[in-house]
């Protein structure tokens, strides 16, 4: 028997989801009367919310542990949450004795009565995935920042050969349209004025609206910008096989709707995509891009590349490079191929050598940055809506996010959550500094 923990850390390590999940679990362990640790203090009850996707980010999750240790040996509470959890189950408890108990992405809820557990000398293990249950059993929304996210889908049923999120989070489910919109209106209430809708496959959401009539996330978006106090929406993460008419046209209709799409490729050659099941080849997806950018020209395209998937010649990098030339992708991620256990491409033939794998990433993001900054540099001297959401380092520097997600610098007194007008002074890769004009009624 031990105490019960008094203070929580909660670590996230992995996507916007994963973070979605990781507020969710501090506000579930605050709802219990437990605080949050103070920033660099010890806590009672870590909780580890792991990332599975690729082989680096897996280890973070047990290289972590070992740091928990404290100086007179003893340790804190240590839960293995997220879709590490999720992918090694029991096995975790015996990969690290250090791991008191393990909770999937789907089973979080029960957080509280496992910490419980544990106090009583237990070392429990639950990796269920029941459908969508675990959203009931949470409590409300707490107080937010300005910029909030909202789970709305779930899963996926996609399974890129590559890929363990359809093992990690399971299929693909939609939470209710009432209970989003519920959630919604108490982020606004708690303060945040832009919310971004997550999903793994974010454009498969599907439900049926309170008059009983289906329909897809934009009919989703198109109702949820009907919140007065709401002032920008987003949508991550897309796949290009669900980019329907419908969501494309409230790109150019929905003003509060960001013109922004994140719409990952992974690769620009047809034989690569095909061995991945993407179910889209280059020219499909580019169709999609044009469609987007009649509906609204100005969008800001970003995307997810591989490289070194098995079997990737020169000849299908090349082509990967000639996409990116024809998207000019405003930003990107773009990582090495990570063999995932379990997964098909991990059995597949032709791997790719260590060293072409570098020098392609770095062939690759090259080109994504000099389109970036292209991207950036082309809003030199315009007028920007910021919504700031961070302090800066330097005293009396805020930064806050243009509609095109671009980070922009500004000197202000004007405080987070604020919305300003800025004009762009200059751009760099990854950021854009401004001064400001008049500063909007917040
Ligand atoms: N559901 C989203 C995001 C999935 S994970 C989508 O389909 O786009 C985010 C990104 O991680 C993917 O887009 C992909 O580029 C990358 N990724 C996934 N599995 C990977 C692996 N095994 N190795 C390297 N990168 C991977
Ligand atoms: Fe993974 Fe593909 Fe599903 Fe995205 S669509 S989560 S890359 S399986
Ligand atoms: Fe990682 Fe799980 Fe997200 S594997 S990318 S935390 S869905």
């Amino acid at each position: 028997m031990t105490d019960l923990p008094k203070t929580y850390r909660v670590k996230s390590f992995g996507c916007q989801m994963n973070v979605y999940d990781g507020e969710r679990m501090a506000e579930l362990l605050g709802a219990q009367g437990m605080t949050a640790a103070a920033e660099g203090a010890d806590a009672d009850l870590v909780v580890l919310n792991t990332c599975h996707i690729r082989e680096k980010a897996a280890e973070r999750a047990y290289s972590d542990i070992g740091r928990l240790r404290r100086e007179d040996g003893s340790k804190p509470m240590i839960a293995l949450a997220g879709c590490v959890a999720q992918a090694e189950g029991a096995e975790a408890k015996a990969r690290s004795r250090m791991i008191d108990l393990v909770v999937g992405p789907q089973a979080y809820h029960r957080l509280p009565e496992m910490v419980a557990e544990v106090a009583n000398g237990g070392r429990p293990v639950d990796t269920d995935m029941p459908a969508i249950s675990k959203f009931g059993a949470l409590p409300a929304r707490r107080k937010v920042g300005p910029s909030a996210f909202l789970t709305v889908q779930e899963g996926c049923d996609k399974f890129c050969t590559y890929c363990v999120v359809p093992y990690t989070r399971g299929a693909e489910i939609s939470r209710p349209w009432a209970d989003i919109v519920a959630e919604a209106r108490s982020l606004v209430e708690g303060g945040a004025r832009e919310i971004t809708l997550l999903g793994q496959n974010v454009n498969a959401w599907s439900g049926e609206d309170e008059k009983g009539c289906s329909g897809g996330l934009d009919s989703l978006i198109r109702a949820l910008a009907r919140i007065d106090g709401l002032e920008r929406l987003r949508y991550t993460t897309s796949h290009p096989a669900d980019m329907t008419d419908g969501l494309i046209a409230a790109h150019g209709e929905v003003d509060k709707l960001m013109p922004y799409l994140h719409l990952p490729v992974q690769s620009g050659s047809d034989p690569i995509l095909k061995a991945m099941n993407r179910s889209h080849s280059a020219e499909s997806y580019l169709r999609t891009i044009e469609k987007v950018r009649a509906a609204r020209p100005d969008i800001a395209i970003s995307g997810d590349f591989i490289v070194g998937f098995p079997g990737e010649t020169d000849e299908d990098f090349t082509t990967t490079l000639a996409i990116v030339d024809s998207v000019r992708y405003a930003s990107a991620y773009s990582f090495k191929y990570s063999a995932r256990p379990g997964t098909p491409a991990a059995v597949m033939e032709g791997a790719v050598t260590a060293e072409v794998m570098d020098d392609r990433l770095q062939r690759l993001q090259v080109r994504l940055a000099e389109h970036s900054l292209a991207f950036n540099r082309a809003t030199i001297g315009k007028d920007l809506a910021i919504l700031i959401d961070r302090k800066g380092r330097l005293p009396g520097q805020m930064i806050g996010k243009s509609p095109w997600l671009q980070s922009v610098f500004v000197e202000t007194d004007a405080g987070i959550g604020d919305m300003l007008d800025v004009t762009v002074t200059h751009a760099l890769t990854n950021s854009l500094g401004g001064v400001l004009r008049t500063a909007k009624a917040a």
